[in-house]
């Protein structure tokens, strides 16, 4: 028996492909949404190989609220959902902004419109560290805490904030409402899980990120640097006030991001919050140069790279206070970057094709060897 099934939005993109698996993994039965715009069919079938367990998977847009209608009324055992879709370039939200806007706060919108009617109550939102903007502005905020105020600098990052505050006013309001109404009240949670940078591909070596479109995050950048496909890295600026000049960030490997969905949920459902906000992260900061010599070692030859200006709207430093999701979530980080470095590494090599090939038999047999 199922523990509870969840709505997984963006099910077969990066994130949400590997929280489909930790929930299958975990008991929960599992529903995808998808509109495929950045991502494949094709990780259904490799959660399946992974956990001998698959998802039902639906083609839909989540700005589409029939369609949404349809899912939950074929399923009325979801009880929760995790929402991942969305659009998620910061360069290009500066250029579409209302495409930006209509499909991440839009799908949102609709997506509680449709969970409100189908009285599903619980949702996990893919927030992002992109909300603080730069915490450098304000005395003692480095490592970020939940409680720094946020202030995105980019569009992408606007509507992750629009997003938080639509859930949080849907929840409270909801439960107001019930309360009103003398009715229970206290179903309606919302968990905004704010994400450093994620990063890394199964250990299996037969999933992980395979966007349609060109990468723009330095680790797949870096794979793609060291199958030859890019003649180097483009360091952008080496003038920040870090250790080596360098920008710093936060990298979490995803499979630790994903067990953090599996834990915000199951508080969600046991502790009835309401609305909390928990940064997943590691709390430990590399700098750029720190994450070339990581891929590099795993490599195993110096991978080339240039020094460039600044990207705009880059900042010094985006490291994680995960306090808050340890002690409240029993969450922490259980792999290093250089795990994650490792497993992208397999990934990449092993798959120049992404989902567009075969998995490599060697790996499967291997999977098959560990489940029998
Ligand atoms: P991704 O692009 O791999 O996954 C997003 C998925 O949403 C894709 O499968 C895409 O096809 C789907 N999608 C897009 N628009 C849709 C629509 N209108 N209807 C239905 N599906 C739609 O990206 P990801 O890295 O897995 O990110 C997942 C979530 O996490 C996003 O909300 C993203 O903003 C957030 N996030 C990502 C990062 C990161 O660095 N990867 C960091 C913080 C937050
Ligand atoms: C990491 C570091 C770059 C590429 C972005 C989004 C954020 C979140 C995670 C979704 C930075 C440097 C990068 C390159 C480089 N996504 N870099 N050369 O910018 O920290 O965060 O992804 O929510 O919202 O903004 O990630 O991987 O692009 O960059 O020097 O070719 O690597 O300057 O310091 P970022 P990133």
């Amino acid at each position: 028996m199922a523990v509870g099934t969840v709505l997984v939005t963006g099910g077969t993109g990066y994130i949400g492909s590997f929280t489909a698996l930790a929930l299958l993994e975990n008991d929960y039965d599992v529903v995808i949404v998808d509109n495929l715009y950045n991502s494949s069919k094709v990780a259904v079938d490799r959660i399946e190989l992974i956990c001998g367990k698959r998802p039902a998977f639906y083609e839909v847009d989540v700005t589409d609220e029939a369609a949404l209608d349809k899912v939950f009324a074929a399923h009325p055992e979801i009880d929760s959902v995790i929402h991942f879709a969305a659009l998620k370039a910061v360069g290009e939200s500066g250029e579409i902004p209302l495409e930006y806007y209509r499909v991440n706060v839009g799908g949102s919108i609709s997506l509680l419109r449709s969970m409100s009617r189908a009285n599903v109550t619980n949702i996990v939102f893919s927030s992002s560290a992109t909300v603080y903007g730069d915490a450098t502005r304000f005395p003692d905020m480095i490592p970020i805490p939940e409680h720094c105020p946020i202030g995105p600098t980019n569009t992408y990052g606007r509507t992750k904030t629009m997003i938080e505050t639509v859930i949080t006013d849907q929840v409270e309001a909801q439960r107001n409402n019930n309360k009103k109404a003398g009715k229970s009240f206290d179903q309606w949670n919302g968990a905004l899980l704010r994400y450093f940078n994620p990063c890394g591909a199964h250990p299996s070596g037969i999933m992980g990120e395979d966007p349609q479109g060109v990468p723009f995050n330095l680790l797949p950048l870096l794979g793609k640097v060291a199958t030859g496909e890019r003649e180097k890295l483009l360091v952008f600026g080496d003038d920040y006030a870090s250790k080596d000049g360098t920008a710093i960030r936060d990298y979490i490997h995803v499979l630790d991001l994903a067990k953090g969905h599996l834990a915000a949920l199951n508080y969600l459902r046991e502790h009835k919050p309401g609305v909390r906000a928990w940064n997943l992260g590691s709390g430990r900061g590399s700098t750029v140069f720190e994450m070339i010599k990581a891929f590099s070692k795993v490599v195993g030859r110096d991978l080339p790279y240039e020094v460039v200006d600044r990207r705009q709207g880059d900042v010094l430093d985006l490291t994680a206070n995960p306090a808050l999701a340890n002690k409240e979530l029993g969450w922490k980080t259980e792999l290093t970057l250089e795990d994650a470095c490792a497993d992208l590494w397999r990934w990449v090599e092993n798959n120049p094709k992404g989902y567009r090939q075969d998995p490599p038999a060697k790996f499967l047999e291997a999977l098959k060897a560990k489940t029998s």
